[in-house]
């Protein structure tokens, strides 16, 4: 068995942001037409009138302050609320492929490796822009490299799930290294005329390099455990479609194409199976919480988070012991907690222990146990 190390992370991240402010100005000037366009319905009592949406509720709700986004036009538009993507031929690229190359990429240079030392390319997020052929061959055409890819999806736990398939395989020696790629465009499946979840999600790619350890060329984390989990739930849910360009004839609403969640029992109980998961994994390895020096959690809502550090824990996490990147992308899906493990890990010393933990709809969680080394 081979010892497996994370050499390099890469974040790809949209130029366009929409803040709070802008968001709400979209959406209350859809409200606000829908009410005028079905005042004789609301007034009779048949159909509910929108409620405004407001800065102040999402921020207190979620923690969330903005979000990037492939296309901003589309989703403040108050007549379109959906990300407008030009429809690409079908050999140009796709837009999940491209996010991807920029993250890899700089993955790779982070790892001080090229395309030829890539054996495996897993694209592993919530949304695939299409079926087949799989979007992890089409990167691995982009990038150069040989070996095989393929496409996987465990919603928001994606990306641990990725990376306890590239290391099972690494450790049992069919391949040398694999890229693990989360390209997540969340905006594409959320609902932005929806008040209860507009504010959720933004869209970002995150891309991470896995090779033996004794190949690893500068500092890095050796992988010391794995350990995935899933228990079906329909509280998160997604029924079908994904960058849907028009509705299907004789279709109005699409709402029950995209995603769907009820938010209060999500939270009660995904942040129990979370933290038992997180203390079980800890245990199996003979390791305490209070070994941990850093947890890189999934990036859904800030309270969820301070609740299993707590938890886990036993205590308020410190400054820095958990860090959030979602007051800045929003609940980016699988890809949160990597942006997080990405931006905050260089100051841990050798020995350093740390954890990356996802969790979402199934409900699945994914854990990897990581020490700093060098
Ligand atoms: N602006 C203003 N008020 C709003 C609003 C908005 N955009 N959205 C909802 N409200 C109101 C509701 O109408 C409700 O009012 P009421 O109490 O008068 O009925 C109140 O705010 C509370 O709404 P609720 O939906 O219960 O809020 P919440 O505190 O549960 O927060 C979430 C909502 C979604 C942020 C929270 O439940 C959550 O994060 N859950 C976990 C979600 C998660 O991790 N999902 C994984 C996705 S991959």
């Amino acid at each position: 068995m081979y010892k497996v190390a994370i050499t390099g992370t890469g974040v790809f991240t949209p130029e366009q942001v929409i803040t709070n402010d802008e968001l709400v100005t979209a959406f209350n000037a859809y409200a606000d037409k829908f009410n005028f366009e079905n005042n004789d319905a609301i007034e009779r009592g048949e159909v509910a009138a929108k409620e405004h949406s407001s800065s102040e509720f999402i921020f207190a709700a979620s923690g969330i302050t903005q979000r990037h986004v492939m296309d901003k036009a589309g989703v403040l538009d108050p007549n379109v609320m959906y990300p407008h993507f030009r429809k690409r031929n079908d050999d140009e690229p796709s837009i999940m492929a491209e996010m991807a190359l920029d993250a890899c990429t700089k993955a790779l240079k982070q790892s001080g490796k090229t395309a030829n030392d890539v054996d495996c390319i897993i694209v592993a997020a919530s949304n695939h822009e299409r079926p087949y052929p799989a979007i992890a061959v089409e990167v691995q055409g982009l990038l150069g490299a040989g070996g095989f890819g393929f496409d996987m999806n465990v919603a928001c736990s994606s990306a641990t799930f990725g990376i306890q398939a590239a290391s099972d395989m690494i450790r049992t020696g069919s391949i040398r290294s694999a890229l693990v790629v989360n390209p997540e465009i969340c905006s594409g499946h959320l609902e932005w005329r929806d008040r209860d979840c507009h504010f959720i999600f933004g869209d970002v790619c995150t891309a991470t390099f896995l090779e033996r350890a004794d190949n690893a060329k500068g500092p890095h984390f050796e992988v010391i455990s794995t350990k995935c989990a899933t228990q079906f739930s329909n509280n998160i849910r997604n029924n079908n479609g994904f960058l849907r360009r028009s509705l299907p004839a004789g279709l109005t609403d699409q709402r029950d194409m995209q995603f769907m969640q009820e938010g209060r029992k999500v939270f009660k109980q995904v942040v129990p199976m979370v933290s038992k998961h997180i203390l079980d994994h800890l245990s199996s390895e003979g390791r305490g919480a209070s070994e941990l020096k850093r947890m890189w959690l999934h990036q859904a809502n800030k309270a969820m988070n301070d609740f299993i550090g707590r938890k886990v824990l036993g205590r308020v996490p410190e400054e820095g012991e958990q860090p959030n990147i979602l007051q800045d992308y929003a609940n980016t899906s699988s890809a949160g907690s990597i942006i997080a493990f990405s931006q905050h890990s260089d100051n841990l010393k050798t020995d350093d222990l740390g954890l990356i933990c996802s969790f979402g709809a199934g409900y699945s969680v994914g854990s990897i146990l990581v020490k700093r080394v060098g």
